[in-house]
């Protein structure tokens, strides 16, 4: 699963560059039977199988330092967003925690997770995905990664906001036009239309992040907003 990443895009790009390097590990080799298993019984019943602790902790020293932050992916984690992206974009050393089946034992987690994070809310047969997640959203914080063209500052939620719909040629399609604002060159004009946008936008599909910057909007973009929101 991490091999395409490693292949193609930003990430390969990054990795090439030697920017970031990604490294994988498979706990079946940690195992300590010849049928490999790394999983045993819930105790106290239930189902699906527990990934074993004593396993994984031997998983993780093997490429733990004393720089390494470690992340267990899980459901029940805080919910992972772009502002804790780029708090682990300045860790050195991050070990992302992949579960399989229901999860790995909670000593484990315990003893060893700095922190726990899910990628939303809903349930993935694997960690793997999500750790895909994080390492690109992380990696594109990390200086170089993203060229000048390519900039995450213009990104949604970097403002808070979501980011303003976007528009290239043809200027006509299937008689949907482009706002003429656009056209017109009036930086400030375009500025002051796409804060609009963001604005409408985020208030319609993100009412909690509009709700956690409150304090900061002006009357002007408050009383925007409540108009979006009486008219359903
Ligand atoms: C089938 S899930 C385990 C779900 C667990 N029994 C629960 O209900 O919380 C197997 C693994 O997938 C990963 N996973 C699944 N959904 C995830 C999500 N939304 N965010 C982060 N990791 C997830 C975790 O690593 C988890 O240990």
């Amino acid at each position: 699963m991490f091999e395409t990443i490693k292949k193609e895009g930003v990430i390969a790009r990054a990795i090439k560059n030697n920017l970031i390097q990604l490294d994988t590990i498979f706990l079946r080799d940690f195992a300590d039977n010849s049928r490999k298993n790394v999983d045993n019984h819930p105790i106290g019943g239930g189902d699906g199988m527990v990934l074993r602790a004593d396993i994984a902790e031997k998983a993780i020293l093997s490429v733990a330092n004393e720089n390494s932050f470690i992340v267990n992916l899980t459901p029940s984690g805080k919910v992972f967003n772009s502002k804790i992206a780029k708090k682990l974009s300045q860790k050195k050393h991050l070990i992302l925690l992949c579960g399989r089946y229901a999860g790995f034992d909670q000593r484990l987690i315990e003893k060893y997770a700095h922190i726990n994070l899910s990628i939303g809310d809903f349930v993935l047969s694997g960690g793997e995905l999500p750790s895909l997640c994080l390492i690109d959203s992380i990696s594109r914080f990390v200086p170089g990664v993203l060229g000048n063209q390519e900039s995450a500052l213009n990104d949604s939620f970097e403002d808070g906001l979501l980011e303003a719909p976007q528009y290239t040629h043809p200027e006509d399609f299937h008689g949907q036009e482009i706002p003429k604002v656009l056209f017109s060159g009036d930086h400030k004009k375009i500025s002051a239309f796409k804060r609009k946008e963001q604005l409408i936008l985020t208030a319609q599909n993100r009412p909690d992040l509009i709700l956690s910057m409150w304090e900061n909007l002006s009357r002007q973009e408050k009383s925007i907003i409540e108009k979006i929101w009486k008219s359903g």
